[in-house]
């Protein structure tokens, strides 16, 4: 099988859900706490991280523990006039922070409490004549902004806002010689950006484009002797790649070509077995993002007892289930 590693799969804990649990709850209280450091250090992408979280416990079973009450308000106080969201109310809008609002709402099952037309307006008015998007007024060009108006379009039900075959167009000319794919043409492939690629092309029905053999190998060389993958050749093993690498592989039906067993004894090893939460690293310091992407690398691996995730639309698959329903013509 290619990629396969060994590794031993000795003295690694197995989730401690409720550990993860305990500390995403604290992280979506940040706004209480003005005197921490964190809350000056985080403030501007706040929105991505609520998303992450909600999303870890959605995965876990338990968004119910969360204060969704006080989360839906505060999604909403941080749309502008232009219909762009920020990543806290004080924060200029952003293509980033709009798909996380709109991905929050949907995870809360409030998709009617948005302004569909206005965001979709806002994300229009980010393509650029070639079909590719900038993420705000500063004009940097990048084939995630292309996958956020994408996935944000879709879950509002607002494809037609912008031209959707530039934006694929766009997409194909990012494609690089090893098969993969990278911020914009000419650029190296970069597994995260691999993953905005693969899902921009799985959300318009363009997986044609993707050289399948090819890339899945450069995929599973991501893999390294400690179990876990890195971005890019030479680059350190990082739990957020768990997710970036292997939602692609699911999407393109190659999730066996990795050595699964060795990714998830790595992701368990770098739990924070005190208070919660995964780090990038073994021993590392544990963060809401890299808490997310562990648990949504192990999701797509099928790990007992936690929900699954679409590996398109970056949501639990009920919820893709239910935008799906929602924006379906009766
Ligand atoms: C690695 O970043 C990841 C990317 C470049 C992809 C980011 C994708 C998005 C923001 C789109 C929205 C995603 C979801 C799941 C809804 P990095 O800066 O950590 O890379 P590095 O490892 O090279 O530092
Ligand atoms: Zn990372």
């Amino acid at each position: 099988m290619a990629g396969q590693v060994s590794k031993p799969s000795t003295d690694v804990p197995p989730l401690l859900a409720e550990k993860h649990a305990e500390y995403v709850r604290s992280f979506s209280k940040i706004w209480e706490s003005t005197d921490k450091i964190e809350f000056v250090a985080t403030e501007h992408f706040w929105m991505s991280g609520m998303y992450w979280g909600l999303s870890a416990m959605a995965l876990l079973g338990r968004l119910e523990d969360m204060d969704l009450q006080a989360i839906v308000p505060w999604v909403l106080s941080c749309q502008h006039s232009n219909g762009g969201f920020g990543g806290s109310s004080r924060n200029d809008p952003h293509m980033l922070y709009t798909l996380s609002a709109v991905q929050i709402l949907a995870l809360c099952d409030q998709l009617d409490l948005v302004d569909a037309d206005k965001v979709a307006n806002y994300v229009a008015s980010l393509q650029q004549p070639n079909g590719s998007f900038v993420g705000d007024q500063w004009g940097e060009v990048d084939t995630r902004f292309t996958y956020c108006a994408l996935l944000c379009l879709s879950v509002i039900g607002r494809t037609s806002a912008i031209d959707v075959n530039a934006a694929v167009h766009f997409i194909a000319q990012c494609k690089n010689f090893d098969g993969g794919f990278g911020c914009t043409p000419g650029n190296e492939s970069h597994a995260g950006q691999v993953f905005t690629c693969i899902g921009s092309l799985s959300l318009t029905d363009k997986l044609q484009v993707v050289d399948r053999d090819l890339f899945c190998w450069w995929l599973c060389e991501r893999q390294t002797s400690s179990g876990g993958l890195n971005g890019r050749p030479e680059k350190l093993q990082d739990v957020c790649y768990s997710w970036w690498c292997m939602s692609c592989l699911s999407i393109l039906g190659r999730l066996h070509w990795i050595d699964q067993k060795a990714l998830t004894n790595f992701i368990l090893s770098c739990q924070d077995d005190e208070d919660g939460g995964i780090s990038d690293r073994p021993d590392d310091m544990a963060d809401i993002y890299h808490t997310f992407f562990g648990i949504a690398g192990l999701s797509l691996m099928g790990y007992p007892d936690l929900k699954a995730i679409d590996p398109t639309w970056a949501l639990p698959c009920e919820v893709v289930a239910r935008i799906k329903a929602r924006n379906t013509p009766a």
